[in-house]
């Protein structure tokens, strides 16, 4: 029994939630994460800016105008500027929120820290792992890394003995940026992420060092053959972000190891998890 349970694990990719389980929850909140890991999500993605003042946020967009009642670029604007915003009314209330949204908690939908994120984390009383994705203005020419890195460290998660055993992984669209996380900790695992297949890597080659593929669900569907040419160069392989039931199917069939997704719980109801 134990060796089919190993088994199935091997075999169902894991499942990690985007911006926290934010189908439910607003984007990148405390209360969105929170939610993601009562779900039972495997894995947290969250993306990562620079403020003004050098710390680094979980916010997607340059600037916060989508997801808060506030304007401005997050490069322009200090921690506590940020702080005094709302990241949590703009999202639709008409329907019956999935998570219990408690005005008094503040915390729950004003910016998060990634040092928050990381202390949210290592409280779960369970394995969480996180992929952090590094935005990368050209602007701060390596800041965000070596910040990102500082606190990584802070955290004892910096320099894991095996890629395969950390539970932190840092994902980019930028080769550059991924190069500068394997240059200060060759052991951290990074994932190149792909809006779409370049010439250059059509073979199912990477950028060199990198071990993992993150090609949009779009590319997987259309080019199938491009997953199994990665595998074959022995790639693992994530997909996002993957919120339809036969997206879920089709990466089963093609053994992706991770799938990124807005609604975790879903997704591992529709695993059998
Ligand atoms: O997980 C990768 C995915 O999040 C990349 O696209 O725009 O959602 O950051 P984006
Ligand atoms: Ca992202």
């Amino acid at each position: 029994h134990h060796d089919a349970v190993t088994h199935a694990r091997q075999h169902s990719p894991q499942v990690v939630a985007h911006r926290g389980a934010s189908e439910d929850a607003p984007e990148h909140t405390l209360a969105a994460y929170r939610k993601a890991i009562e779900d039972g999500a495997d894995a947290l993605e969250c993306d990562v800016r620079l403020t003004a003042d050098g710390h680094l946020v979980c916010v997607h967009d340059r600037r916060v105008n989508r997801t808060s009642n506030g304007r401005g670029a997050v490069s322009a604007l200090e921690l506590a500027e940020l702080a005094a915003l709302d990241f949590g009314s703009w999202k639709n209330r008409d329907e019956e929120p999935d998570w219990e949204h408690r005005p008094e908690d503040r915390e729950a939908t004003s910016v998060l820290t990634l040092e928050r994120l990381l202390e949210l984390i290592a409280d779960a009383g369970r394995r969480v792992e996180l992929a952090v994705e590094t935005k990368h203005p050209t602007r701060w020419a390596g800041q965000v890394e070596e910040r990102l890195l500082h606190l990584l460290k802070r955290f004892g998660l910096d320099s894991p003995a095996t890629a395969q055993e950390s539970p932190v992984r840092v994902m980019s669209f930028s080769a550059r940026s991924l190069h500068r996380m394997r240059a200060a900790s060759p052991t951290l695992p990074t994932v190149y992420l792909m809006q779409f297949v370049s010439p250059r890597l059509r073979d199912g080659r990477l950028p060199a060092g990198v071990r993992i593929a993150g090609p949009s669900i779009r590319i997987v569907r259309n080019h199938p053959a491009y997953v199994e040419r990665l595998k074959r160069a022995g790639h693992q392989v994530h997909v996002w972000t993957v919120n339809e039931p036969e997206d879920v199917d089709l990466c089963v069939e093609l053994g992706i190891d991770a799938i990124i997704t807005n609604r975790p719980r879903a997704v591992l109801h529709q695993l059998g998890r």
